[in-house]
């Protein structure tokens, strides 16, 4: 069984490609190993948001898991400001990160060039504090997107180079967790790639049923087929995707029929499509309301999250202590 830890971003309201991406394995991983999810508040301070905005995002996102099925009496989750074990943590290995390093590291490089303004050095040293969240917790697995690998390989580099330091054989090696073909990609309303690449081709899972029949209406198309079997562009080939995925195979087959011999009719198509998805959010989209209302429950959750992390946190940073020095004298 590995140690499974993820670090959720504590911005953007989660799309159907979050959900049928990473979301649903996560439910799925949660009962088979010892998980691990934080949101990753100290991280969002990077860009400096207002009190209420921090507020906001980090309850959205409790929110929108638990919603989607993240279970806090199977996982542990909690949030990253919650564990004052890993800012000292962080600390302890920033002084073991070089300058050289964390510059060249593409994220930094990326923001330097989106945000000149505020290069500040929680950027510079974004990936020691995200390798401290790993580490705190001996993670063996970590689930990341391709923009994050790097980040997990500067977290390889510090476990290794602290037990060389100290000549102990103390970190694991956090490595990606995989989940193989069981990550759905679902592609936007725009015609172009994944949904959430781009602002607006997203359907998101709080969105209102009417505002999701607007979305799925506007979804781009073309002016219908001319001649059987032709080949399908992107924008149409992209709808029939959400609709295997989401609608009835009687569904997906009739439009499919209709498409092929050329008596398809777009604005049914999507009718039907936008319905369907909108029953098939119901019953999360009623627990992000339900929820949304329930701050008490939200502190519970959060509460025993908090501790049931520290407990490993805390055995970690004294143990790292020990190995550093900070002894009794
Ligand atoms: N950097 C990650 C992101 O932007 C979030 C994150 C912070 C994280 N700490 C982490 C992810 C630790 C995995 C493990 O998505």
């Amino acid at each position: 069984m590995d140690i499974v830890l993820s670090g959720i971003r504590s911005t953007g309201n989660l799309h159907l490609g979050n959900y049928f991406g990473a979301l649903r394995n996560f439910v799925k991983m949660q009962h088979e190993h010892k998980c691990y999810f934080f949101i990753a508040d100290y991280h969002s301070l990077t860009t400096h948001p207002t009190p209420e905005n921090l507020r906001d995002n980090v309850k959205q996102v409790i929110v929108e898991y638990l919603a989607a099925g993240l279970d806090p009496d199977v996982a542990t989750i909690y949030r990253q400001s919650d564990l004052p074990e890993t800012a000292e943590l962080y600390l302890l290995l920033n002084m073991n990160a070089y300058l050289g390093e964390l510059e060249r590291c593409t994220s930094f490089k990326d923001k330097i060039r989106t945000q000149p303004e505020n290069v500040n050095a929680g950027l510079l040293t974004y990936p020691v504090l995200m390798a401290a969240d790993i580490l705190i917790h001996k993670s063996t697995k970590v689930p990341v997107g391709k923009d994050q690998e790097q980040h997990l390989e500067m977290t390889r580099n510090f476990a290794n180079r602290f037990n060389r330091l100290y000549k102990v054989d103390y970190f694991p090696e956090p490595h990606p967790f995989n989940f193989g073909d069981s990550l759905i990609k679902i592609p936007g309303l725009d015609g172009t790639g994944k949904m959430g690449k781009s602002d607006g081709n997203g359907l998101y899972l709080a969105d209102e049923p009417d505002v999701i029949r607007k979305k799925v209406m506007k979804a781009v198309t073309d002016s219908g087929p001319v001649n059987p079997n032709q080949e399908m562009p992107e924008s149409v080939k992209n709808l029939f995707t959400i609709m295997q995925i989401i609608s009835k195979k009687d569904t997906h087959s009739f439009f499919l029929e209709h498409y092929n011999n050329c008596t398809i009719r777009y604005g049914d198509m999507k009718k039907q499509l936008a319905e369907d998805i909108i029953n098939y959010l119901e019953p999360i989209r009623n627990k992000i309301t339900d929820l949304s209302a329930n701050d008490e429950y939200l502190q519970k959750v959060l509460k025993r999250g908090a501790e049931k992390a520290r407990e490993s946190a805390a055995k970690t940073v004294k143990e790292v202590r020990n190995i550093i020095g900070f002894k009794p004298i």
